[in-house]
């Protein structure tokens, strides 16, 4: 396997925000590699990392199960950053003290630097460096060989560093967006105290990629439900390029795609991945058969995805040698990630169950990525900007946003009112500065008029929305006109529909999709 040259291991004590260092560490151009606290010293060691970085976590120092430091990191005599929980284990572990705050301390705090350090460099001294507090305990005194580099109001110890040694830690987080200078004191750590060098890259990324899942599988099969959005289509292409005949891709039509999209990702997969083993089928009758009558969001969510498990197993099980299931799960799909307190999967993975039930284990390439770097790797394999770019499509696709009965027409209608938004859109310029954009149809009716006589019809939403995780989001502040335009080009061009209504609710309270 190709050595790379610089690699920090972030040690992950449990914080929600660990990936976001892994982030920042490959922003700089550096390959790191999360492990949790739990992983033996000579895995670590195997690694040869260029440094490491302790992460926060949310135990005490020093409570009963909670962790403590391994002292075998010290051993390996490569510079450590600790944060937060990581700079308290250090403290605790080399012989400082901590002291339990009266009150957590959350939020914006104001850094005093008091020392020089190779941390600070290049800060503008003249400036209020803002950080991004969130810890219980904090640090009283410092171990001997660590001297104080900055404090806060309400911290006296709010980093230490032991220059000699090479280890340097903060309680407050740099690697989240609200600490102005946490960008560049990683790279202070990184390239100054650590001088590593910045060889990684997102084409190494997918070298790399390519090699693990080729010695993963060996010479054995892989299967993959392929939907059509970006995190499916660029497994798929990782996988085409590694194994090539070895993967066959399973697209299910569950005849609650947008309009044409069945045949738009097939065509779309085999003019991008000549040779891909891709078998389309069609099961729309079957879905919308047991959908029939059942207006309950999550019985609906519950027949489409024993449906779809159903019917992929049936194509899968024809396929010789399978042994691995190829899956788009990206970073914010994995709650607690590789946290060392086990893994907890968003409760809407579409294929969930189905790696158990068939006996299959997982290849995930993409499962440390953040969504905007999926994009950045479809970009290096040459996938195309309307797949990239593709707004996010729930599994149980339109039948979340018809809400109650689905019929073959309430999907004809809801189908032509989408891509109308659609069109409209792209047209505009606004499809990509919006995180996703579709409509809904209301199961209820409302009177119009059309021409001399009264009508009575249904009702559709647009729910637009900005985000940058899905985790929160807030309704696209679209011009009047073109919301005007869409809302008459549906009423005019989709038979049924008689008014459109736009919603502007942001999440949370209210969730993107109705249903
Ligand atoms: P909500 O509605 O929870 O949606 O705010 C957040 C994001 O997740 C998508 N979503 C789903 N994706 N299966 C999926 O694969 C689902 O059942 C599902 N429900 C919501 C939604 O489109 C948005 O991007």
């Amino acid at each position: 396997m190709q050595q790379l040259q610089s690699r920090v291991i972030i040690i992950d004590y449990g914080s929600q925000v660990t990936q976001l260092i892994a982030r920042r560490v490959r922003e700089a151009g550096i390959y790191s590699e999360i492990m949790p606290c739990t992983t033996p010293i000579e895995t670590i060691a195997a690694e040869k990392p260029g440094a490491l970085i302790l992460s926060g976590g949310p135990d005490s120092v020093g409570d009963e199960g909670a962790f403590s430091l391994d002292m075998g990191l010290l051993d390996l005599n490569v510079p450590i950053l600790g944060i937060c929980y990581g700079m308290q284990l250090l403290a605790h572990h080399l012989g400082g003290a901590l002291a339990t705050s009266t009150e957590r301390e959350y939020g914006r705090a104001e850094l005093e630097i008091c020392a020089d350090s190779l941390l600070w460099d290049g800060l503008d001294q003249n400036t209020v460096s803002v950080v991004w507090m969130s810890h219980g305990n904090h640090v009283t005194k410092v171990p001997e060989g660590f001297k104080i580099i900055a404090r806060t109001k309400a911290l006296d110890i709010a980093a230490m560093a032991d220059e000699a040694r090479g280890i340097y830690a903060v309680q407050f987080h740099p690697e989240v967006h609200h600490t102005t200078d946490g960008i560049r004191m990683l790279q202070n750590f990184l390239f100054k105290v650590a001088r590593l060098k910045p060889d990684w890259t997102m084409r190494s990324f997918v070298e790399r990629s390519i090699e693990e899942c080729r010695e993963k599988v060996g010479q054995s099969n892989v299967v993959l439900a392929l939907s059509g959005g970006v995190d499916s289509s660029v497994v798929a292409a990782l996988l085409h390029r590694a194994i090539g005949k070895q993967l066959h891709c399973i697209f299910v039509n569950h005849g609650l795609l947008r309009l044409n999209e069945g045949r738009e990702v097939v065509d779309m997969m085999h003019a991008h991945l000549p040779g891909l083993n891709l078998k389309y089928v069609d099961a729309s009758e079957l879905f919308l058969s047991r959908l029939k009558g059942v207006e309950d969001p999550e019985q609906k969510r519950k027949i489409i995805g024993r449906t779809f498990i159903e019917v992929f197993e049936e194509e899968a099980n024809s396929i010789e040698n399978v042994k691995f299931l190829g899956q788009g799960t990206v970073y914010p799909d994995v709650i607690e990630s590789i946290s060392p307190k086990g893994v907890v999967i968003k409760s809407h993975h579409n294929v969930g169950g189905l790696p158990e039930r068939m006996k299959l284990k997982l290849i995930e390439p993409l499962r440390e990525l953040f969504k905007d770097e999926v994009r950045k790797v479809a970009a290096e394999l040459g996938l195309p900007e309307s797949l990239i770019w593709r707004h996010p499509f729930p599994g149980p696709g339109l039948a979340v946003r018809i809400l109650g009965d689905i019929t073959k027409e309430r999907v004809a209608t809801l189908q032509k009112a989408d891509s109308i938004v659609r069109e409209e859109l792209k047209a505009s310029g606004w499809y990509g500065k919006v995180w996703q954009g579709f409509a809904v149809l209301l199961p209820l009716r409302t009177v119009g008029v059309m021409g001399d006589s009264r009508t009575y019809e249904n009702v559709v939403a647009l729910r637009i929305v900005d985000s940058v995780d899905a985790m929160t989001a807030d309704w696209s502040r679209l011009p009047n006109e073109l919301l005007a335009r869409m809302s008459s080009r549906i009423i005019n061009e989709v038979h049924g529909v008689n008014r459109v209504v736009y919603d502007i609710s942001s999440k949370p309270p209210s969730t993107i999709e109705w249903e």
